[in-house]
Protein backbone atom coordinates (compact mmCIF):
# COMPACT_ATOMS: atom_id res chain seq x y z
CA UNK A 1 0.00 0.00 0.00
CA UNK A 2 0.84 3.51 -0.33
CA UNK A 3 2.18 6.12 2.07
CA UNK A 4 -0.24 9.01 1.92
CA UNK A 5 -0.86 12.14 3.38
CA UNK A 6 0.53 15.27 2.50
CA UNK A 7 -1.49 17.77 4.71
CA UNK A 8 -0.23 21.29 6.56
CA UNK A 9 -2.90 22.91 7.94
CA UNK A 10 -4.02 20.00 10.78
CA UNK A 11 -6.25 22.27 13.01
CA UNK A 12 -5.79 21.54 16.94
CA UNK A 13 -8.60 20.46 18.82
CA UNK A 14 -9.03 20.28 22.56
CA UNK A 15 -10.20 17.25 24.82
CA UNK A 16 -13.55 19.13 25.64
CA UNK A 17 -14.62 18.94 22.10
CA UNK A 18 -14.53 15.46 22.36
CA UNK A 19 -16.51 15.73 26.09
CA UNK A 20 -13.66 14.04 27.31
CA UNK A 21 -12.00 15.07 30.81
CA UNK A 22 -8.24 15.71 30.61
CA UNK A 23 -6.83 12.79 32.34
CA UNK A 24 -3.93 13.46 34.89
CA UNK A 25 -1.59 11.23 33.13
CA UNK A 26 -0.25 10.10 37.22
CA UNK A 27 -4.25 9.25 37.64
CA UNK A 28 -4.60 6.12 35.69
CA UNK A 29 -8.43 3.98 34.88
CA UNK A 30 -8.48 1.55 36.88
CA UNK A 31 -9.97 -0.32 34.19
CA UNK A 32 -6.43 0.60 31.93
CA UNK A 33 -3.70 -0.64 34.19
CA UNK A 34 -6.18 -3.93 34.77
CA UNK A 35 -6.28 -4.35 30.54
CA UNK A 36 -2.56 -3.86 30.50
CA UNK A 37 -1.91 -6.29 33.34
CA UNK A 38 -4.11 -9.08 31.72
CA UNK A 39 -2.85 -8.39 28.11
CA UNK A 40 -1.87 -11.29 26.57
CA UNK A 41 -0.61 -9.27 23.58
CA UNK A 42 0.16 -5.30 23.24
CA UNK A 43 1.21 -3.56 20.46
CA UNK A 44 2.36 0.16 20.57
CA UNK A 45 2.59 2.25 16.83
CA UNK A 46 4.44 5.23 17.34
CA UNK A 47 5.36 8.57 15.72
CA UNK A 48 7.41 11.37 16.14
CA UNK A 49 6.15 13.01 19.27
CA UNK A 50 7.75 10.31 20.83
CA UNK A 51 11.35 11.42 19.72
CA UNK A 52 10.22 14.69 20.14
CA UNK A 53 11.35 15.06 23.61
CA UNK A 54 14.97 13.78 22.15
CA UNK A 55 15.14 17.25 20.31
CA UNK A 56 13.75 16.25 16.64
CA UNK A 57 11.40 17.98 15.68
CA UNK A 58 7.81 16.45 14.56
CA UNK A 59 6.36 16.99 11.16
CA UNK A 60 3.36 18.35 11.93
CA UNK A 61 3.41 20.42 14.65
CA UNK A 62 2.68 24.50 13.49
CA UNK A 63 5.74 25.97 13.81
CA UNK A 64 8.43 23.54 14.81
CA UNK A 65 7.08 21.05 11.98
CA UNK A 66 9.45 19.63 9.42
CA UNK A 67 6.67 20.36 7.09
CA UNK A 68 5.68 24.21 8.53
CA UNK A 69 9.04 24.88 7.18
CA UNK A 70 9.84 22.48 4.46
CA UNK A 71 7.62 21.39 1.61
CA UNK A 72 7.79 17.76 1.45
CA UNK A 73 6.64 17.69 -2.23
CA UNK A 74 9.73 19.26 -3.11
CA UNK A 75 11.93 16.65 -0.39
CA UNK A 76 9.83 13.16 0.45
CA UNK A 77 8.83 12.19 -3.14
CA UNK A 78 10.29 10.14 -5.76
CA UNK A 79 9.39 13.02 -8.27
CA UNK A 80 11.43 15.37 -6.28
CA UNK A 81 14.51 13.13 -5.86
CA UNK A 82 14.14 12.64 -9.51
CA UNK A 83 13.71 17.20 -10.18
CA UNK A 84 16.74 17.56 -7.26
CA UNK A 85 18.13 14.84 -5.88
CA UNK A 86 21.50 16.85 -4.27
CA UNK A 87 18.87 18.97 -2.91
CA UNK A 88 17.10 16.14 -1.24
CA UNK A 89 20.47 14.29 -0.56
CA UNK A 90 21.61 17.48 1.77
CA UNK A 91 18.18 17.31 3.18
CA UNK A 92 18.92 13.79 4.49
CA UNK A 93 22.13 14.11 5.03
CA UNK A 94 20.62 17.07 7.87
CA UNK A 95 18.68 15.60 9.10
CA UNK A 96 20.72 12.60 10.01
CA UNK A 97 22.86 14.41 11.75
CA UNK A 98 20.68 15.35 13.86
CA UNK A 99 19.43 11.85 14.56
CA UNK A 100 23.02 11.05 15.35
CA UNK A 101 23.46 13.61 17.86
CA UNK A 102 20.00 12.82 19.31
CA UNK A 103 19.44 10.00 22.21
CA UNK A 104 16.46 7.64 23.27
CA UNK A 105 14.33 9.56 25.61
CA UNK A 106 11.89 7.89 28.95
CA UNK A 107 9.32 7.40 26.63
CA UNK A 108 11.28 5.11 24.32
CA UNK A 109 13.57 3.30 27.26
CA UNK A 110 9.63 2.65 28.80
CA UNK A 111 8.13 0.78 25.77
CA UNK A 112 11.85 -1.31 25.63
CA UNK A 113 10.57 -1.94 29.19
CA UNK A 114 7.12 -2.83 28.48
CA UNK A 115 8.72 -4.98 25.54
CA UNK A 116 10.41 -7.53 28.55
CA UNK A 117 7.56 -7.50 30.94
CA UNK A 118 4.46 -8.81 28.44
CA UNK A 119 4.29 -12.27 26.79
CA UNK A 120 3.88 -10.80 23.37
CA UNK A 121 4.62 -7.06 21.92
CA UNK A 122 5.10 -5.30 18.90
CA UNK A 123 6.64 -2.30 18.36
CA UNK A 124 5.43 -0.59 15.15
CA UNK A 125 6.91 2.82 14.07
CA UNK A 126 6.45 5.32 11.50
CA UNK A 127 9.92 6.91 12.64
CA UNK A 128 13.00 6.95 10.76
CA UNK A 129 15.14 7.54 13.68
CA UNK A 130 15.99 4.60 14.98
CA UNK A 131 15.63 5.41 18.59
CA UNK A 132 13.56 3.05 19.55
CA UNK A 133 16.51 0.13 18.58
CA UNK A 134 18.83 2.25 20.97
CA UNK A 135 16.25 2.32 24.00
CA UNK A 136 17.09 -1.36 23.67
CA UNK A 137 13.45 -2.25 21.38
CA UNK A 138 14.50 -5.45 20.43
CA UNK A 139 12.71 -5.24 16.49
CA UNK A 140 10.78 -2.38 15.71
CA UNK A 141 8.84 -2.93 12.95
CA UNK A 142 9.74 0.09 10.71
CA UNK A 143 7.23 1.21 8.31
CA UNK A 144 8.83 4.28 6.65
CA UNK A 145 12.14 2.90 6.97
CA UNK A 146 15.27 4.32 8.39
CA UNK A 147 17.04 7.40 7.65
CA UNK A 148 20.40 5.80 9.58
CA UNK A 149 20.49 3.12 6.19
CA UNK A 150 21.36 4.23 2.28
CA UNK A 151 19.92 2.11 -0.58
CA UNK A 152 20.36 2.60 -4.20
CA UNK A 153 18.05 4.16 -6.04
CA UNK A 154 18.05 1.46 -8.66
CA UNK A 155 18.80 -1.73 -7.52
CA UNK A 156 16.90 -1.06 -3.35
CA UNK A 157 20.28 -3.09 -2.56
CA UNK A 158 21.28 -1.25 1.39
CA UNK A 159 24.42 0.43 0.98
CA UNK A 160 26.76 0.40 4.26
CA UNK A 161 29.54 2.52 3.98
CA UNK A 162 29.68 5.43 1.48
CA UNK A 163 31.27 8.79 1.01
CA UNK A 164 29.26 11.91 -0.34
CA UNK A 165 31.35 13.90 -2.98
CA UNK A 166 31.01 17.94 -1.79
CA UNK A 167 28.80 18.25 -5.40
CA UNK A 168 27.43 15.17 -6.42
CA UNK A 169 25.05 12.12 -4.83
CA UNK A 170 26.91 9.24 -4.19
CA UNK A 171 26.40 6.66 -6.60
CA UNK A 172 25.91 2.84 -6.27
CA UNK A 173 28.90 0.97 -6.51
CA UNK A 174 27.59 -2.29 -8.07
CA UNK A 175 25.54 -0.13 -10.82
CA UNK A 176 26.32 3.46 -10.63
CA UNK A 177 22.76 4.35 -10.31
CA UNK A 178 22.73 7.56 -7.37
CA UNK A 179 22.19 6.23 -3.62
CA UNK A 180 19.29 7.54 -1.81
CA UNK A 181 17.99 7.51 2.11
CA UNK A 182 16.38 4.11 2.73
CA UNK A 183 13.02 5.36 3.59
CA UNK A 184 9.74 5.52 2.20
CA UNK A 185 8.60 8.78 0.40
CA UNK A 186 5.09 10.43 0.00
CA UNK A 187 3.75 8.00 -3.09
CA UNK A 188 6.09 5.13 -2.54
CA UNK A 189 4.97 1.31 -1.10
CA UNK A 190 5.39 0.80 2.18
CA UNK A 191 7.95 -2.40 2.92
CA UNK A 192 5.67 -5.86 2.02
CA UNK A 193 6.92 -7.44 5.33
CA UNK A 194 6.66 -4.74 7.54
CA UNK A 195 2.98 -3.70 6.62
CA UNK A 196 2.07 -7.56 7.20
CA UNK A 197 3.80 -7.69 10.46
CA UNK A 198 1.81 -4.43 11.36
CA UNK A 199 -1.35 -5.60 9.91
CA UNK A 200 -1.15 -9.16 12.44
CA UNK A 201 -0.01 -7.27 15.21
CA UNK A 202 -3.18 -4.77 15.22
CA UNK A 203 -5.51 -7.78 14.52
CA UNK A 204 -3.96 -10.02 17.39
CA UNK A 205 -2.93 -7.60 20.27
CA UNK A 206 -5.05 -7.24 23.27
CA UNK A 207 -4.12 -3.55 23.98
CA UNK A 208 -2.79 -0.98 21.26
CA UNK A 209 -0.75 2.11 22.58
CA UNK A 210 -1.05 5.06 20.34
CA UNK A 211 1.77 7.57 21.00
CA UNK A 212 2.76 10.63 19.62
CA UNK A 213 0.83 10.27 16.20
CA UNK A 214 -1.14 13.11 14.29
CA UNK A 215 -2.78 10.08 12.94
CA UNK A 216 -2.84 11.52 9.53
CA UNK A 217 -0.58 9.47 7.23
CA UNK A 218 -2.18 5.73 5.76
CA UNK A 219 -2.00 3.31 5.50
CA UNK A 220 -0.26 3.81 8.96
CA UNK A 221 -3.15 5.72 10.53
CA UNK A 222 -5.26 2.58 9.70
CA UNK A 223 -3.81 0.04 12.08
CA UNK A 224 -5.56 1.52 14.98
CA UNK A 225 -9.02 1.37 13.35
CA UNK A 226 -8.12 -2.39 12.94
CA UNK A 227 -7.41 -3.43 15.93
CA UNK A 228 -10.13 -2.13 17.12
CA UNK A 229 -12.78 -3.67 15.09
CA UNK A 230 -10.41 -7.20 16.14
CA UNK A 231 -11.31 -6.15 19.68
CA UNK A 232 -8.32 -4.35 20.88
CA UNK A 233 -8.32 -1.56 23.64
CA UNK A 234 -7.21 1.88 22.21
CA UNK A 235 -4.90 3.99 24.65
CA UNK A 236 -4.08 7.44 22.95
CA UNK A 237 -1.00 9.12 24.07
CA UNK A 238 -0.77 12.93 22.92
CA UNK A 239 -0.31 16.16 24.51
CA UNK A 240 -3.28 17.23 21.84
CA UNK A 241 -6.50 16.00 19.90
CA UNK A 242 -5.97 13.94 16.87
CA UNK A 243 -8.78 12.32 14.34
CA UNK A 244 -8.23 9.49 16.25
CA UNK A 245 -9.28 10.95 20.00
CA UNK A 246 -12.64 9.98 19.55
CA UNK A 247 -12.20 6.63 18.62
CA UNK A 248 -9.75 5.73 21.42
CA UNK A 249 -10.90 3.91 24.83
CA UNK A 250 -8.71 5.70 26.49
CA UNK A 251 -7.09 9.10 26.04
CA UNK A 252 -4.08 9.90 27.90
CA UNK A 253 -3.43 13.97 27.71
CA UNK A 254 0.63 14.57 27.85
CA UNK A 255 4.24 14.08 26.65
CA UNK A 256 4.97 10.46 25.99
CA UNK A 257 8.46 10.80 27.72
CA UNK A 258 6.16 11.77 30.81
CA UNK A 259 3.04 9.59 30.79
CA UNK A 260 4.79 6.03 29.50
CA UNK A 261 7.31 5.54 32.45
CA UNK A 262 4.98 6.52 34.52
CA UNK A 263 2.29 4.16 32.93
CA UNK A 264 4.65 1.01 32.49
CA UNK A 265 5.23 2.10 36.56
CA UNK A 266 1.99 1.65 37.38
CA UNK A 267 1.82 -1.67 35.86
CA UNK A 268 4.34 -3.15 39.50
N1 LIG B 1 4.72 13.18 23.29
C1 LIG B 1 3.70 12.62 22.58
N2 LIG B 1 3.18 13.16 21.45
C2 LIG B 1 3.69 14.34 21.04
C3 LIG B 1 4.73 15.00 21.73
C4 LIG B 1 5.25 14.37 22.90
N3 LIG B 1 6.23 14.90 23.61
N4 LIG B 1 5.01 16.17 21.07
C5 LIG B 1 4.16 16.22 19.99
N5 LIG B 1 3.37 15.13 19.98
C6 LIG B 1 2.34 14.77 19.01
C7 LIG B 1 1.68 15.91 18.27
O1 LIG B 1 0.57 16.41 18.99
C8 LIG B 1 1.23 15.24 16.97
O2 LIG B 1 -0.08 14.71 17.11
O3 LIG B 1 2.97 13.99 18.02
C9 LIG B 1 2.23 14.08 16.80
C10 LIG B 1 3.23 14.25 15.67
O4 LIG B 1 2.51 14.20 14.47
P1 LIG B 1 3.28 14.33 13.07
O5 LIG B 1 4.24 15.43 13.15
O6 LIG B 1 2.23 14.37 12.02
O7 LIG B 1 4.13 12.98 12.98
P2 LIG B 1 3.65 11.51 12.55
O8 LIG B 1 2.25 11.25 12.95
O9 LIG B 1 4.68 10.59 13.01
O10 LIG B 1 3.71 11.63 10.95
C11 LIG B 1 3.46 10.47 10.19
O11 LIG B 1 4.16 11.58 8.21
O12 LIG B 1 5.54 13.11 7.30
C12 LIG B 1 5.29 11.77 7.38
O13 LIG B 1 6.83 9.99 7.16
C13 LIG B 1 6.45 11.00 8.03
O14 LIG B 1 6.32 9.14 9.55
C14 LIG B 1 5.83 10.42 9.29
C15 LIG B 1 4.36 10.42 8.98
Amino acid sequence: MRKTGIRRDARRVTAREFGMATPSPFAFDGNLIAALRSARFIAALTGAGISAESGLATFRDAQTGLWARFDPRELATPSAFARNPKLVWDWYAWRREHVATARPNAGHVALAELERRVPEFALITQNVDGLHQRAGSRSPIELHGNITRVKCSREGTVVERWTAPRDAVPRCAHCGAMLRPDVVWFEEMLPEQALAAADDAARRCNVMLVVGTSAEVYPAAALPALARRSGAIIVEINPNATPLSAAADYVLRGAAGVVLPTLVAALD
